[in-house]
């Protein structure tokens, strides 16, 4: 099916590839609706649990789905499309979103998209009011992914450099695990550092090669740092959380934006976005746009609620593949990568 451009595009997309249950609606690229209902329930087990993941996505989807419609004042027959996240993901949780999508549009019988994961957070600067123009290069740094990627269209993407070993977000949330903070502590640390001192302690920058990053020196000095100091102190961390966490985004954060730079400035690239649950990060989102505006580059920052896992991303990812009758039949499943 290929749409005409005058005809109106109305589609549902479903984001269920971790521990968000997320749907949204979307009118010819623009969001309506973006509902997230986040699993509050991983926090005790000090990160997600796949099994449990799915079973509330399967309580979920189907509430979070009307709420969607509700929100963005559209029926069900006012849908032209069904979209999904085929993944990366966890498996059962991908399979409930896949699952649902797939018996809508056979209900509703509707075409069907699927959506790579990583490439909707990348896409989700085009809900911007500015979007960025290609080529352009996007730092998408998320739980399970730290990816510089040159983007040169919607479809045509190639990642530069990437992280050897944990992702971003991981380094924020293993780092606050040690701070005995609660999953997911990225946040916390977020907040906590908001009155700390960034210089009060120094962590090792990782010395990688190329474009790629490396983020388990930094957490296995935080770890001894931690060790050291509670030793003498045991009060240590309770006393000092503002300035560690400062400390500790501060080099993450510089981490992220020296590679960039580097790739920027060697492929001569002017517009630069972020992605991805860390880019909700406020040091990340501030010390991006400084950098940008000292090199004079386009700064794209998405707004908070597509950062972190979100339909909404999905939704215009899905809008764009819609422009080029790109569908999937039911043998769609998340052991193919989406284009
Ligand atoms: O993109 P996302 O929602 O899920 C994945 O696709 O992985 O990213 C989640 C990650 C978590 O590691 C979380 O701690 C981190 O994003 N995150 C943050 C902030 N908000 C979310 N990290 C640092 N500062 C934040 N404000
Ligand atoms: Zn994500």
């Amino acid at each position: 099916m290929k749409t005409t451009e005058n005809q109106d595009i109305t589609l549902i997309a479903i984001e269920t590839s971790c521990d968000e249950t997320s749907a949204a609606v979307c009118r010819n690229g623009k969001v309506l609706s973006n509902i997230i209902s986040s699993q509050l329930e991983h926090e005790k087990y000090g990160g997600v649990i796949p099994e449990l993941a799915s079973r509330i996505h399967q309580q979920r989807i189907i509430p979070v789905v009307q709420a969607a419609l509700e929100k963005a004042n559209v029926s069900k027959s006012e849908l032209n499309a069904v979209a999904f996240t085929q993944g990366p993901g966890l498996l059962g949780a991908l399979l409930v979103g896949i699952s649902f999508a797939k018996s809508y549009a056979l209900g509703l019988n509707l075409p069907l998209i699927a959506v790579d994961h990583l490439k909707a957070h990348v896409l989700a600067n085009f809900l911007n009011e500015n979007p960025p123009e290609f080529p352009f290069l996007c730092l998408t740094v998320s739980g399970g992914h730290t990816q510089l990627v040159v983007v040169k269209s919607y479809w045509e993407m190639e990642i530069v450099g990437q992280t050897l070993d944990d992702a971003a977000g991981e380094a924020f949330d293993k780092g606050a695990k040690m701070l005995q903070l609660p999953y997911p502590g990225g946040p916390l640390v977020d907040k906590y550092a908001k009155t700390g001192n960034p210089n009060f302690q120094s962590f090792p920058i990782s010395n990688i090669p190329n474009y790629d990053y490396s983020f388990s020196g930094i957490k296995t000095s935080l770890l001894y740092y931690l060790k050291k100091q509670t030793k003498e102190n045991p009060n240590f961390i309770e006393e000092n959380i503002s300035d560690i966490c400062a400390s500790y985004q501060a080099t993450i954060v510089k981490t992220l934006l020296d590679k960039m730079k580097k790739v920027a400035n060697d492929f001569n690239i002017k517009h630069l976005a972020i992605a991805g649950g860390v880019s909700a990060n406020s040091a990340l989102r501030t010390q991006f746009q400084e950098m940008c505006n000292r090199h004079h580059w386009q700064a794209h920052i998405p707004a908070f609620e597509y950062c972190t896992d979100n339909a909404g991303m999905i939704a215009i990812t899905a809008y764009y593949k819609m422009l080029k009758g790109d569908f999937v039949d039911l043998t769609a499943n998340p052991f193919t990568r989406a284009e």
